[in-house]
């Protein structure tokens, strides 16, 4: 398995487009009740926006999409909110994994799975094995995922597999058990339904994520939407702890850098 460079071991290679995106799918409920609908109406409609947003960063050369579904802490939700959510992965499933093959999708689910139904457990196995080949896009569906699990899940591995090395661990050996190892950090965090939060999501992987929040809700959230995001992704300027003039960018006339004026006065 490839291990991508971490951006605070390395500065991680400069890009136009994000290489790996992750969003926070929320405001579906809001945008049900908007519309005097049961909020799961929107959950349902929000699932159509994901497969319109999975073809967009397909076609944009976005290499790794990765989706908060069902948090951690969702289980305090309504029961019957749970079981429609639940269902509804189910009923996604069987619909969409041959379409996200036809296109070159390889599908990844990350989360406690323990949790699940074994028929949902299955149905994932089999979306993944089916699409392990592809190369086009890597979708990962987070569910019944938390950052913290994630962190834990890899510490324990790692406890297990090395215990001589126990108070001396790097990052570089956590890396490895991460349930993320196969994909790159996050370039772009995207939030929509206006919250400023990160619910637990992508804890370790979001260290230098650019973030992204807009007050669309998520059925709305569409192609251009994700265009503007993209857009504004383009215009930061990601310095991974560094300067500017490290950067050599913003050649524009600014005070004078305290390297400049150490020269001056050599002069
Ligand atoms: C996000 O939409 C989907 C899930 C958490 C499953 P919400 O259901 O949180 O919608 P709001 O935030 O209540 O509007
Ligand atoms: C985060 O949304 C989780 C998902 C989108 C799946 P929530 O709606 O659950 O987040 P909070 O509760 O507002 O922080
Ligand atoms: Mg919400």
């Amino acid at each position: 398995m490839a291990i991508f460079t971490s951006s605070t071991q390395a500065i991680p290679e400069d890009r136009d487009v994000p290489r790996h995106v992750a969003i926070i799918m929320d405001g579906n409920g809001r945008w049900a009740r908007k519309r005097f609908m049961p909020r799961v109406a929107g959950h349902k409609r929000g699932v159509e926006t994901l497969r319109q947003a999975i073809k967009a960063c397909a076609s944009r050369g976005i290499e790794y999409l990765t989706v908060f579904a069902f948090s951690s802490e969702n289980w305090r939700r309504p029961p019957e909110e749970v079981a429609f959510l639940m269902n509804l992965f189910v009923v996604a499933l069987n619909e969409e994994v041959d379409r996200l093959n036809a296109n070159g999708i390889r599908l990844r689910v990350v989360g406690d799975l323990s949790r699940f139904d074994p028929k949902l457990r299955l149905l994932i196995e089999e979306g993944e094995a089916k699409t392990a080949v592809n190369t086009k896009l890597t979708l990962t569906i987070a569910a019944n995922y938390g950052g913290r699990w994630h962190i834990l899940q890899a510490t324990n591995k790692l406890a297990i597999a090395h215990p001589e090395k126990i108070g001396n661990f790097s990052e570089t050996d956590l890396a490895p058990f991460l349930a993320m190892a196969y994909a790159p950090e996050p370039d772009l965090f995207i939030r929509t339904g206006g919250e400023q939060r990160i619910s637990n999501f992508l804890l370790w992987q979001l260290a230098y994520a650019e973030f992204y929040f807009t007050d669309l809700l998520w059925p709305e959230f569409d192609t251009t939407a994700l265009d503007a995001a993209i857009a504004s992704y383009r215009k930061r300027e990601r310095r991974f702890g560094r300067t500017s003039e490290q950067l050599g960018v913003g050649q524009e006339p600014r005070a004078p850098s305290s390297a400049s004026l150490l020269q001056d006065q050599n002069a």
